[in-house]
Parts: C-alpha cells; structure tokens; sequence
C-alpha cells in the first residue's frame, strides 16, 4: 500500500510498505537545494530513521530531468564568510543524517545532479541513475567549492586523481562515464530507475535488519578508521549480533531449509 504525505513545502513523500521516498520537488530551479529544503531533508531523514515500520529510503527529485541542481544559487551569492560556513556546517550535518542513517539509503539519480545535488547522492548509501543524468561537483566554476561534503565523500568514492580532476576542472560526466568512475553504482533506463531502485531496497529488506545495520556501519565508520580499528569494529559488532534472537533465527533458518522470520530483536 502506498501513502503520500505533504507536510513539506519542497518534499514529496511516499511509502510503500516499509520504503520510503523521498522526492525534492522545487521544479522552478530544477530541485535546487535552498536553506528550507535542507531543513527539511534533515526532519524528513530523521522521522524515515525514527519509524520503526521503515527500512529503506529511496531519494531522488521531481520531474524528468533534474535529481538536485545544487545548492540555490541565489542564496550562495548573499552570503559573507561566517555565514558560507555556517551554510556549510548545516548542509553538512543535513546529509550527515543520510549517511548515518542505520537503514539503506538509497538515490535515484534521475538526471542533473550538480553542486549539493551531487554531494547528497554521494551521502548516500548506493547511487543508482537514469540514462540521462549528469553528474559534477563545478563549484570551482562559480569560484567556490563544494561545501556540503563533496571535497570528502568524492575523493574516498573514486579515489584522490579522478576526483580531483573532477572538481577542479568542474567537470559534468554523463552516467557512463560516472559509472565507470566508480561514481555510480549502475545505470538503468530512465523509466525504470524507480522501479530498479525499490526492487534494490526490497531485496535489502529481505534481510535481518540489524544485520544490515551492521555492515552500514561496519562499512561507513570503518572508511574514516585505520584497517586495524576497522577490523575490531567489524568483530565488536559480529558479537553483539550473536546476542540477538535474529542472528539464531537466520541461521537455524538456513538449517531448517525455511525462510527466516526476522523480528529486528
Ligand atoms: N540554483 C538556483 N537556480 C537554479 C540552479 C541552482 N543551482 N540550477 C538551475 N537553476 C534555475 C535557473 O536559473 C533557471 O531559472 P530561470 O528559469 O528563472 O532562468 C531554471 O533553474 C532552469 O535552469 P536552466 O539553466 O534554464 O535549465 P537548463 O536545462 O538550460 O540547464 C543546468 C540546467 C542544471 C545545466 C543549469 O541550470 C546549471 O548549470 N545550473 C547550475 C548548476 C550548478 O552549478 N550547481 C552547483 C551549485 S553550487
């Protein structure tokens, strides 16, 4: 059964059994992210985080040729120093609650994702895009650079050269070409990219769920530490999971040849 909610002035959201989706719906500035729409990407990823009966979020923008333009321009252009980085600090904090969500995230790159539109789907946790999205972090262009993340997440995504390349030469590739970086996961027919996406997060959600929230954090945490550190988060998080009744469920499940019933307990 699909729900749709509008409490927002610049979001669309829709559930669907335990996936929700979230669209950014400003279609006079092709999806641009401005200070509310951030605000309320951040309430919208925390209530997705908060509700128990939700396991997977799918993000990606309204219409057919834009995910997110980047930032808004027209507020970028008023601003002095302490309030750039506060901007900064705020669109980082925003998709700071995408990246630590403890369930999938998922974007559905459904066409231009420039600037902050960029770094969201780099905050994410799996990148899918259409045929016909563009990608780019061209801030250097505007004689800026990308300060919701972009600067970070690109460089541990596809490594120091390509991203560099990318970002100083404000570069805009295509979903081939950011397939082959590495900036993409897959690329999929326009018309199926939703579908694609959902069928991804259902197939997640399939599995024991804290199961899954350990190889997110095994995997998000474990990038920003040392191999070593790394290596202990994954074996403290291996035990803990041995204290819950999923981990006995999937396995004796397996043993049992029946699938597994799990109860996020
Ligand atoms: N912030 C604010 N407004 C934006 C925007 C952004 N990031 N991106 C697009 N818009 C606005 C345009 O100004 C235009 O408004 P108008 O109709 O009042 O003139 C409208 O959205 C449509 O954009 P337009 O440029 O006419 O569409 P297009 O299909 O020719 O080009 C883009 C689309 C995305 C290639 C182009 O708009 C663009 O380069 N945008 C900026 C991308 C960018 O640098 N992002 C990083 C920001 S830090």
């Amino acid at each position: 059964m699909t729900t749709t909610t509008s409490t927002y002035r610049n979001l669309q959201i829709e559930r669907t059994g335990a996936v929700t989706v979230l669209r950014v719906n400003r279609p006079d500035v092709l999806n641009a992210l401005n200070r509310e729409t951030l605000s309320e990407i951040e309430d919208a990823g925390r209530a997705f985080v908060a509700d128990a009966e939700q396991g997977a979020l799918i993000v990606t923008g309204a219409g057919e040729k834009s995910f997110i333009s980047g930032a808004d321009i027209n507020e970028l252009a008023v601003l002095g120093p302490a309030a750039a980085e506060e901007i900064s600090r705020f669109g980082q904090r925003v998709l700071d609650v995408l990246e630590n969500a403890p369930k999938p995230v998922i974007a559905a790159v459904n066409g231009y994702a420039f600037g902050g539109g960029c770094e969201l789907a780099l905050a994410c946790h799996m990148r899918l895009a259409s045929e016909n999205a563009v990608l780019g972090l061209p801030e250097v262009s505007l004689g800026i650079i990308p300060g919701y993340g972009g600067t970070q997440r690109l460089a541990r995504l596809v490594g120091q050269g390509r991203a560099l390349e990318l970002m100083l030469s404000a570069g805009r590739v295509k979903a081939d070409e950011a397939f082959r970086l590495g900036l993409v996961n897959r690329v999929v027919p326009r018309e199926q990219l939703l579908d694609e996406a959902m069928k991804l997060a259902q197939a997640i959600l399939k599995n024991g769920p804290l199961a899954v929230a350990a190889v997110i954090e095994a995997v998000q945490r474990g990038l920003q530490m040392p191999l070593e550190a790394g290596l202990r988060l994954e074996s403290s998080l291996f035990g803990i999971l041995a204290a819950s009744e999923d981990m006995h469920e999937g396995l004796n499940a397996f043993l049992e040849k029946r699938p597994a019933r799990f109860q996020r307990r």
